[in-house]
């Protein structure tokens, strides 16, 4: 189950999972994992559970009309190959069109990936943008785009 998140609660649910992730197995610092574009009205959260048991979560963040960023993709280590990161695109990129789209119906979707994950964004259906490979907290990471038309 994908639920968007409404309640202070179920953001420190995703918190919890995302330290989990980053902070313990990748070794981001905490500050850098948990930032200001949390809390902004415009960010949407995503808790992905199943059984009672929390899974997962992804974050959209708005940039302009018709373009917005998918991140802090983290799925447990227990849960990992069973399609809870595939959901949480599905529905992540679901609520981007409807919110984030121009007024033509267009949306760009953008995603810092780490190198690792470029495989899984790919069957997602994003693609790598041309350009160099960057440090982000520490991991190498390319970006990677996908594009959505709603007509
Ligand atoms: N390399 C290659 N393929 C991968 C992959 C990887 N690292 N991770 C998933 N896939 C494939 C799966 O095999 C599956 O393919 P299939 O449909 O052909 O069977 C498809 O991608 C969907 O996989 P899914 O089970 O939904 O992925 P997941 O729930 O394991 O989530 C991540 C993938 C990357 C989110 C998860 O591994 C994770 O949280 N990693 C640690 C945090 C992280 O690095 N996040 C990304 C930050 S940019």
């Amino acid at each position: 189950m994908i639920e968007e998140v409404t309640t202070r609660e179920q953001l420190e649910r995703c918190w919890a999972i995302r330290l989990e992730v980053f902070v313990e197995e990748q070794k981001v610092s905490e500050d850098e994992e948990i930032d200001a574009i949390d809390l902004l009205e415009s960010t949407v959260h995503f808790l992905a559970s199943r059984d009672g048991v929390d899974l997962g979560t992804a974050r959209i963040v708005a940039e302009e009309a018709g373009r917005c960023h998918i991140g802090r993709v983290a799925v447990r280590k227990l849960a990992r190959g069973t399609g809870v990161g595939r959901e949480l695109m599905e529905e992540a990129a679901r609520i981007a069109v409807e919110r984030y789209s121009d007024s033509r119906g267009n949306l760009e979707i953008a995603i810092s990936a780490q190198e690792h994950a470029i495989p899984f964004y790919e069957l997602c259906g994003y693609v790598l943008v041309p350009g160099e490979r960057y440090l982000d907290a520490g991991i190498w990471h390319r970006d990677m785009v996908a594009h959505f038309s709603g007509q």
